[in-house]
């Protein structure tokens, strides 16, 4: 069998075969069937395609396969569904922070990196930690809600 590159998805060890050099995103989304993080602009610009990276919010378009080996990722499945949502999920249903859901995977890492190193943002502090996340239907008030939500 051809040698994969192994990392730990969602606390499972997986082994990908293939281009090294290929997106993360890629890879999780076409190899692995998870289409939590979504390709939004493909160049690290708008925030859509956020993973976890061994606990940092990492753009997994601009991420490699190669880069990602042996690294712990979560994706929005490994938070949570909607039987038993991570409280930063919660907090975005209760807000009903998205209007066409498309950059909410992004908001929602961008928010779990957050509160993991400052449980208890200002309001500015939660503003400057989503302003790489793009939203073009102008939902961030309630985004900024959920946030302040899940904190403390
Ligand atoms: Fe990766 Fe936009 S799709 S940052």
């Amino acid at each position: 069998a051809a040698a994969g590159i192994a990392l730990a998805v969602n606390g499972q060890k997986r082994t990908v075969a293939g281009d090294p050099n290929r997106p993360l995103l890629y890879v999780l989304r076409n190899d692995l069937g998870l289409t939590g993080a979504k390709f939004g602009c493909g160049k690290g610009q708008c925030g859509a395609c956020s993973v976890l990276m061994n606990n940092e919010a990492v753009r997994s378009c601009q991420v490699t396969l190669a880069q990602a080996a042996g690294k712990s990722i979560t994706t929005l499945e490994g938070l949570g569904d909607i039987k038993t949502p991570h409280p930063v999920q919660a907090a975005f249903i209760a807000e009903q922070a998205a209007q066409c859901g498309y950059c909410a995977n992004g908001m929602v890492m961008a928010t779990v990196a957050l509160l993991a190193r400052t449980p208890e943002p200002s309001l500015d502090e939660a503003k400057q930690a989503l302003a790489g996340n793009l939203c073009r239907c102008g939902t961030h008030r309630r985004i900024l809600r959920a946030v302040m939500r899940a904190s403390g």
